[in-house]
């Protein structure tokens, strides 16, 4: 038999050289945003762990500087803010309040690293005493339309405050659309929405809602989250969000919805961002802890399918450790 009557591909895996030579995707540290927890609290060193996500942090204003400067130091670009208020009411009158938690984040990040890319996460859940996104009527069911305005406000104090970028990740309908008409009247029309435009009703989201402290108190997401089973839909609420103005198409969670990575890239030019989400690195740390799986190769086999998936874009809370490996 000749050689060359069947492939070799072996011969292109040989050494570290030639691998790196034809390696076709490649994790750059300008892909990376990491999510952060900012807490409203009179305690300036505030900096409580968050059980289920080992390694994570509630952080108050002073606390999220000084690991945000540390992260910056080694080559993080972008973040994405959560706040938690320290009063919930009906109406998550905190998520659009000038001097809300989130607000002053973005003020003293920006203040602090002029260069840091400030992205928001534009939602009421973590500000409404219920825990949803959105108001809610008597009887449980949240409103849509009466909701946007206050996404708009949200989004108009967070961009006031600062904000490079707004994401609202509440999946109301319309609220894109609400949200760039907002911007571009108050003098906006510059500042870019990531949209998350495919979000999925996930059981990998449980971890954060410890976290952002926005379990919903009945009831669940599902009347605006998408169903985990739909993909085609999955293109009409990325068509819709961009129709809407949006100039970032976001999937979440990542792993489990890599196909609907792949096929936003294949029918969108846009960046594509996805969210690796909370159950995602949870899942990773407590496997890790037990010493079942190296946490470090698996992270990076993980960022590096969310780019051969086809996303520009990477929202990981192990965005802070990437960044070490890339250094090394
Ligand atoms: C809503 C929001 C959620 C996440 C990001 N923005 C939670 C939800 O929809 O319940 C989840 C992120 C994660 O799990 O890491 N404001």
């Amino acid at each position: 038999m000749l050689d060359s009557d069947f492939y070799r591909g072996r011969r292109l895996r040989r050494s570290p050289g030639i691998r790196a030579l034809v390696r076709e995707n490649e994790i750059r540290p300008a892909d990376l945003v990491m999510p952060y927890f900012v807490v409203e609290t009179d305690d300036s060193g505030f900096r409580k762990p968050i059980g289920s996500m080992p390694g994570q942090f509630q952080l108050s204003l002073q606390e999220l500087e000084k690991q945000v400067g540390a992260a910056v130091k080694n080559g993080l670009q972008a973040v994405l803010l959560f706040g938690i208020p320290k009063e919930k009411d009906e109406l998550g009158s905190q998520a659009y309040a000038d001097e809300g938690i989130v607000q002053e984040a973005v003020r003293r990040l920006k203040q602090a690293f002029p260069e840091l890319v400030v992205i928001t996460d534009v939602c009421l859940c973590e500000y409404t005493s219920h825990g949803h996104c959105g108001i809610v009527q008597k009887g449980g069911e949240i409103l849509n339309d009466p909701t946007l305005d206050l996404l708009a406000r949200s989004a108009l104090s967070h961009v006031r405050a600062g904000a490079d970028m707004v994401a609202p990740s509440d999946m109301m309908d319309g609220r894109v659309l609400a949200i760039r008409e907002t911007l571009d009247e108050n003098g906006f029309s510059g500042v870019p929405i990531m949209s998350y435009a495919v979000k999925y009703a996930s059981a990998f989201y449980g971890p954060f809602r410890e976290a952002a402290e926005s379990t919903p108190k009945f009831g669940d997401r599902k009347t605006h989250q998408m169903d985990p089973a739909n993909s085609r839909e999955a293109l009409r609420e990325a068509e819709a969000d961009l129709a809407e103005g949006a100039d970032i198409l976001m999937v979440k969670p990542g792993l489990p919805y890599l196909d609907i990575v792949r096929q936003l890239r294949d029918g969108f030019d846009t960046p594509i961002a996805v969210y690796n989400v909370s159950g995602e690195y949870s899942m990773v740390k407590a496997a890790a802890a037990n010493g079942w799986v190296d946490e470090e190769r698996m992270v990076m086999e993980m960022m590096t399918s969310f780019k051969r998936a086809g996303a520009d874009i990477i929202l990981t809370y192990f965005a802070e450790d990437v960044l070490k490996w890339l250094n090394k």
